[in-house]
């Protein structure tokens, strides 16, 4: 083992600009450094190096980490190679009395042999899981190859090998516990814990262990860095449920993933404009003939940080959604969650295919050239916003008029691009026969603000307390001494992000020496192997964003603020959701009070 306080003192020494400068050209942008990102394409820099916070972090891929995981991802070394490196660069020598040095996560393959680093912890690191999903799409790869049936379901749907290859399709058998075969400690108290957190097993009441997955086609679900972190899972017959997909777990959160996206991301820049569809053979069959630039949500409304992870790679998005009523509504509800994300110059379109269709059946039907005309032929947002808005009003009557300004109005509040705002409201003039500067009258305040020039959006406010603060601790931990751990403690929250701060805040209380300001370095080099690593980078980035105008003082108490309310909302919806005569004196007072703040 290399000693961690070698390793600090290491990442203290270095700085990170000199270390990917020397690979990788930067080039100053206000308090950071930036270069289009190495590990992915781009032709303009999204890549972002901190000199303060000495991290860097990719807006467009993820790609995220400290000097010594640039090494690691950028040369190919391994973490004992990339310290070695770092070390003899600044000639600090490695202590000697490293018995062994510390296994390398980066080559091991077999997971029976893994070391496995939790056995003192309930948590799972993060490198088991990915490990554990890899080894299980291998194994569903490999019997694809000796299932007739499963070769003859894709071969009936026109899929080459080679286009099963490209998404590493694979098939698991019927029979209950096949990935035993996979993993000879498939029984063993750690693997089972690792395959159940990884959603590729469940585990019933009487401790016996299942696999998810019988007698699927398996398509693995890539995140943007191109790791599996879940799979989908599809009968061959007409059984319900049709697909089976992997649980959210802490490497696959639905909302924030999109199928085919990391293979996808390059033709995306290409074409300049993304495609998104529904279904997992939707992306396949366009690929296959062709189109690759097509992702698909999983099985999810289309989310706001898919249309942001979208949006960072190209100015066009095109929707196609199904003709029929439920797509008109997954297209709608794509459209409410991308207004407050869009800019000027961006542009979101819907296509709708003909009744009966999906960009699968259609694609293989009438060919490539037949589905991009169709693209062409796609309605920008603006016009399918009062199309559907419109539908069902009568704008012959001054009431169905009146209707419709009532309901854009929430609409158009949302929307913080100036050109689009004045588009929509013109258009709303025009529909509702009143003028647009009366209509301003009728229109929300912040709207009109909004359409006047030169005023810089205020910062986006993270949505939850929790993430707020993790955010203030990341950026400067000796305030955690603002945070009372009781209560925090007595908090009854499950999600990924309260459970993540209160790691957070354990951490920093079992290593004092870390929380002071300004830190040395980011906290993240500590936390490698932690279940919400993902999660911390995430958050850690949008520091990157911040500028010496940021008022500490003011965020912290805002997310402290935040934090409050939201627990007295939650308290009072408690005291609601009992009967009022249940509740007692005592109940009554605390509900009075807490509703009069
Ligand atoms: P579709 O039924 O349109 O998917 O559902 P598809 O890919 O076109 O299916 P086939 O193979 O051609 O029949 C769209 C998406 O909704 C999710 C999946 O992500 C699917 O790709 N879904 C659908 C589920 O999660 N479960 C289901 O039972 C059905
Ligand atoms: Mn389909």
């Amino acid at each position: 083992m290399i000693p961690q306080q070698f390793i600090d003192d290491l990442l203290n020494r270095i700085d990170i600009v000199d270390t990917i400068d020397r690979h990788v050209p930067l080039k100053k942008a206000g308090a950071n450094y930036v270069a289009c990102c190495p590990f992915h394409n781009e032709k303009t820099p999204s890549f972002t190096v901190s000199p303060t916070k000495q991290f860097y972090h990719c807006f467009g891929c993820g790609a995220h980490g400290n000097s010594i995981n640039f090494l690691i991802e950028y040369s190919g070394l391994s973490f004992v190679e990339a310290v070695q490196d770092l070390a003899s660069f600044i000639g600090m020598p490695i202590p000697e009395s490293t018995p062994e040095l510390r296994p390398d996560q980066h080559t091991r393959d077999s997971f029976s042999q893994l070391p496995q680093n939790n056995q003192h912890s309930d948590e799972i690191a993060l490198s088991d899981l990915f490990n554990a999903l890899r080894i299980a799409a291998r194994y569903y790869r490999e019997q694809l190859k000796i299932s007739e049936k499963a070769i003859t379901y894709l071969r009936n749907r026109g899929l080459s090998g080679t286009t099963a290859a490209k998404f590493a399709i694979g098939y698991a058998p019927s029979g209950w516990q096949n990935l035993a075969t996979a993993f000879p400690d498939y029984a063993t108290a750690t693997t089972r814990k690792i395959l159940s957190q990884a959603g590729l097993i469940f585990i019933n009441e009487d401790g016996k262990q299942y696999d998810r997955f019988r007698d699927r086609i398996m398509f693995p679900i890539l995140n943007a860095k191109g790791q599996i972190i879940g799979f989908g899972g599809r009968v061959l017959a007409n059984e319900e449920p049709k697909y089976l997909n992997s649980p959210e777990t802490t490497v696959f959160e639905k909302g924030r993933e999109l199928y085919n996206f990391f293979s996808a991301r390059r033709a995306i820049r290409e074409a300049d404009h993304a495609l998104v569809v529904e279904g997992y053979m939707d992306a396949i069959a366009l690929t296959e003939h062709g189109i690759d630039y097509a992702v698909a949500s999983l099985g999810t409304a289309t989310t706001g940080f898919h249309i942001q992870k979208l949006l960072r790679q190209t100015d066009h998005i095109i929707f196609s959604f199904d003709g029929d009523r439920a797509g008109r509504k997954a297209a709608w509800r794509a459209l409410e969650n991308s207004l407050p994300l869009l800019t000027d110059g961006k542009l979101l379109s819907f296509l709708f295919l003909p009744e009966e269709e999906d960009p699968d059946s259609f694609v293989r039907k009438h060919g490539k050239e037949a589905f991009e005309r169709l693209l062409k032929q796609a309605i920008p947002l603006s016009e399918f916003l009062f199309k559907e808005l419109c539908a069902k009003l009568d704008l012959q009557t001054s009431e169905g008029r009146a209707k419709l300004i009532s309901e854009t109005k929430p609409l158009l509040q949302q929307v913080t691009a100036p050109a689009l705002s004045l588009i929509l409201l013109k258009r709303l003039s025009e529909l509702s026969h009143i003028n647009p500067s009366d209509l301003a009258e009728i229109l929300p305040h912040k709207l009109r603000q909004q359409a006047s020039p030169n005023r810089r959006p205020p910062r986006p406010q993270p949505v939850t307390p929790y993430r707020w603060l993790i955010l203030m601790l990341l950026h400067h931990p000796d305030r955690h001494n603002r945070l009372h751990r009781d209560s925090i403690g007595a908090m009854n929250e499950s999600t990924q992000e309260f459970l993540a701060l209160k790691m957070l805040l354990d951490f920093l209380d079992q290593h004092p020496h870390l929380t002071r300001h300004p830190p040395a370095t980011s906290l993240l080099a500590h936390l490698q192997e932690s279940p919400y690593r993902t999660l911390l980078e995430n958050i850690e980035s949008e520091t990157l964003k911040w500028d010496d105008a940021i008022d500490l003082e003011a965020e912290f108490s805002g997310a402290l603020e935040k934090l409050q309310q939201t627990q007295r909302k939650k308290r009072i919806a408690e005291l609601y959701s009992k009967p009022l005569n249940l509740l007692t004196e005592e109940e009554k007072r605390e509900l009075q009070q807490l509703s009069s703040r």
